[in-house]
């Protein structure tokens, strides 16, 4: 090595910093390779007892392909499901069939107007959007179905049995999921007036039932369980026998239990917003590439866009407010009005209508979310929010934590008082400006969609990727001394 250096030396400066750096990168590739040399026997055989180190070992040995080109090339990179399951595994709970299965098989009579089995097929993905052909491109149409918005805990269901870091045995577990289908199971009574508070808190009774005389459940008092619920949290937090929905998340045995859910209320730990379901469901990485210099290149037509219908029976709606100033905007504006059923699970007009405006507007609706955030933004649309809690208090993990980085927020007091013209608001911002927020928006298009293929999508973590990996990181920090769980 001392000649090495003296061979180097002359050819350069040491006061040029050029030179420094390079002669660290050779020291440090020097080192490694005098490193690995000492410990052969640990890396070509099968080595269980120090796989962090060997892990760890192989990565530096990949990147210095250069001087190690023939070494790294002998060794297997092999990646047992011990190393990429770090934060832990899960366990999924065997329900009865009463508490999925059946309910999928009763889709014909989970709503009190019409059958859902349309709706629920394809694994809860529901119909091929075929209505989307000459709107997308070609190849991506098979990665669009009209699904619903509230088939998120058939989604879960049908990936967590196929992820990576799922476990059969109980007592290796870190996590334990529960499937059962609240969100499908009241949907019919949470709209039938001839339904019962009984009624509506069957299904989570039943399944509490059945969860209190798990060992695993009582072990931990819950908190290291988690589930999907497919519906806003408002849907299950029935206080008073009058009021409206389930009670379920009030009940005592859901209490330390994580929920994984479309909309969260926003003073609860347990409530974990995830997106909605929308339509784009990729299939590979290319599907995912593909469809976002797509709606990169678009070439959008309007300045903004408002899709829904104001609710005539609110006495000075916001939404009829917005709806009036995009009338009034000289053609800046794009309206699909919701008005009856005609965008119940999608149209190709709000799919178009999105993917022609830079903004889309999104007002709070009959709660604080709506499905249409996650539409817009899938369209490359920047969406303009009212309310904080659309958005920014809901979807940790899966928007950019900075608001004004991919959104714009206007003071909806302004608005109405008439200080604040959305229109005019929407035009202050540059090109340049629009450019890179939809630049976000686009980079985020992963986290916001459910893959096809119930392996996910490979290379690419989606929603539900990080909505689990986000579950047992949280179960890790609460095993920490410092974390207290509270009564
Ligand atoms: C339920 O609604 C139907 C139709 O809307 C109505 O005819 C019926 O009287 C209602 N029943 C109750 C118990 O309110
Ligand atoms: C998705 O891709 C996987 C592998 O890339 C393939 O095995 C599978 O059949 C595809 N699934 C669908 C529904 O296209
Ligand atoms: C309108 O509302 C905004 C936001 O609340 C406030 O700052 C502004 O003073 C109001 N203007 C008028 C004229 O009332
Ligand atoms: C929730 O957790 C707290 C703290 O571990 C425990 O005291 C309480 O009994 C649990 N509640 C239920 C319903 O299990």
């Amino acid at each position: 090595m001392n000649s090495l250096i003296a061979i180097l030396r002359p050819l350069f400066s040491f006061q040029n910093p050029r030179a420094w750096i390079l002669f660290t990168v050779l020291f440090i590739q020097i080192l490694l390779f005098i490193n690995l040399r000492s410990f052969p026997t640990s890396i070509s055989r099968p080595h269980h007892q120090f796989p962090s180190r060997r892990a760890v070992i192989q990565t530096a040995a990949t990147q210095n392909a250069m001087v190690l080109d023939s070494y790294s090339k002998s060794t297997p990179t092999t990646t047992t499901n011990d190393d990429q399951c770090a934060s832990g595994k899960v366990f999924v709970y065997d329900l009865p069939k009463f508490f999925n299965q059946e309910i999928l098989d009763n889709c014909d009579n989970l709503n009190p107007w019409s059958s859902r089995c349309d709706a629920l097929s394809n694994d809860g993905l529901g119909q091929s959007a075929t209505g989307l052909a000459g709107i997308i491109p070609k190849n991506l149409l098979p990665a669009w179905y009209w699904t619903d918005q509230f088939v998120l805990e058939i989604i879960f269901h049908k990936r967590i049995l196929n992820h990576k870091c799922r476990t059969l045995e109980p007592e290796s577990a870190a996590a334990f999921y529960i499937p059962s289908y609240v969100g499908l199971a009241v949907g019919k009574y949470l709209w039938m007036n001839t339904s019962t508070t009984k009624d509506c808190d069957h299904h989570c009774e039943m399944m509490l039932t059945w969860l209190q005389e798990q060992p695993y459940y009582k072990k931990s008092n819950g908190w290291d369980h988690f589930i999907t619920m497919g519906r806003i949290t408002w849907d299950f937090r029935r206080a008073k026998d009058e009021d409206w929905g389930s009670s379920c998340i009030n009940k005592p045995g859901l209490r330390n239990i994580t929920r994984l859910i479309i909309e969260r209320n926003p003073w609860d730990y347990f409530d974990v917003g995830v997106p909605y379901p929308t339509g784009f469901h990729p299939n590979s990485s290319s599907d995912v590439t593909l469809w976002q210099s797509f709606v990169r290149d678009r070439r959008r037509t309007s300045l903004f866009c408002f899709v829904g219908a104001p609710r005539r029976a609110f006495k000075n709606d916001f939404r009829a407010i917005l709806l009036n100033q995009c009338r009034d905007s000289d053609g800046s504006c794009r309206i699909v009005d919701c008005a009856g059923s005609q965008c119940a699970d999608g149209t190709s007009a709000i799919t178009e209508t999105f993917l022609d405006s830079d903004f889309c507007l999104q007002p709070r609706g009959d709660s604080f979310t709506r499905r249409s955030i996650f539409d817009c933004m899938i369209a490359g649309s920047i969406p303009v929010f009212f309310w904080r809690r659309t958005a920014y208090l809901q979807y940790q993990n899966f928007l950019p934590n900075e608001p004004r980085s991919y959104s714009v927020y206007i003071d909806r007091n302004a608005v109405i008082n008439g200080t604040s013209v959305v229109k005019a608001v929407l035009e202050s911002y540059t090109k340049e400006e629009v450019k890179k927020m939809r630049e976000k928006v686009i980079e985020y298009i992963p986290r916001m969609v459910y893959a096809k293929y119930n392996k996910g999508i490979e290379g690419i973590k989606d929603a539900f990727d990080y909505a689990i990996d986000g579950v047992l990181t949280r179960f890790k920090e609460q095993l920490q001394p410092e974390f207290h769980k509270w009564k």
